[in-house]
């Protein structure tokens, strides 16, 4: 048996042990209630995005407002995929995910900016999308190897956060 791996009947015996534990082992290497908080201000940020987005596929107005309205509403539905994946694995891990509307806007780390125009929406929207593109890359590095599954989640939000960048920088630049 290779060294690094524990004994069979300790492993098994350790599993049984902690059952109420549920997914959380001692193969478990990062800091539990941290990474619940960090997933609390994720889920947050997502929350207060889903809300904007869907303000602004609401307010969106004008001629050429059609197909960028279409995106806010498809961006708003992704937002609110992500929170429930955060919520998901708050509540796996053991957690709370917190949704009391007063702490969520505390909490997030983007901003509720309801716009009138069209391309101070979509400014607004880049800006958010880089906010949570910068604080899912400082938590993944945070997280190292720690915690496998929740990396594995933060890094596939991450790529979507990417792209809806992306999604808002083609529409500022279509707009020259
Ligand atoms: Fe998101
Ligand atoms: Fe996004």
């Amino acid at each position: 048996m290779a060294d690094f791996l524990t004994d069979v009947h300790e492993l098994r015996a350790k599993a049984r042990a902690e059952i109420m534990n549920g997914p959380v082992t001692d193969a478990y290497h990062a800091d539990l209630p941290r990474v619940i908080e960090l997933l609390n201000t994720a889920l947050a940020t997502e929350i207060v995005c889903t809300l904007r987005y869907r303000q602004h596929h609401f307010m969106a107005k004008g001629l050429d407002s059609e197909p960028v309205a279409q995106e806010f509403l498809e961006h708003s539905n992704e937002e609110q995929g992500h929170a429930d994946l955060l919520a998901g694995r708050i509540a796996q891990l053991g957690g709370t995910p917190d949704l009391d509307p007063e702490r969520v806007v505390g909490r997030a780390h983007s901003e509720y900016v309801p716009a009138t125009d069209l391309r101070q929406m979509i400014r607004e929207n880049l800006v958010a999308e880089r906010i949570a593109i910068a604080s899912y890359s400082e938590m993944i590095e945070w997280l190292g190897d720690g915690d496998p599954t929740t990396r594995r989640i933060l890094e596939e939000i991450l790529a979507r956060e990417e792209e809806h960048a992306d999604d808002m920088l083609t529409f500022l630049e279509s707009d020259r």
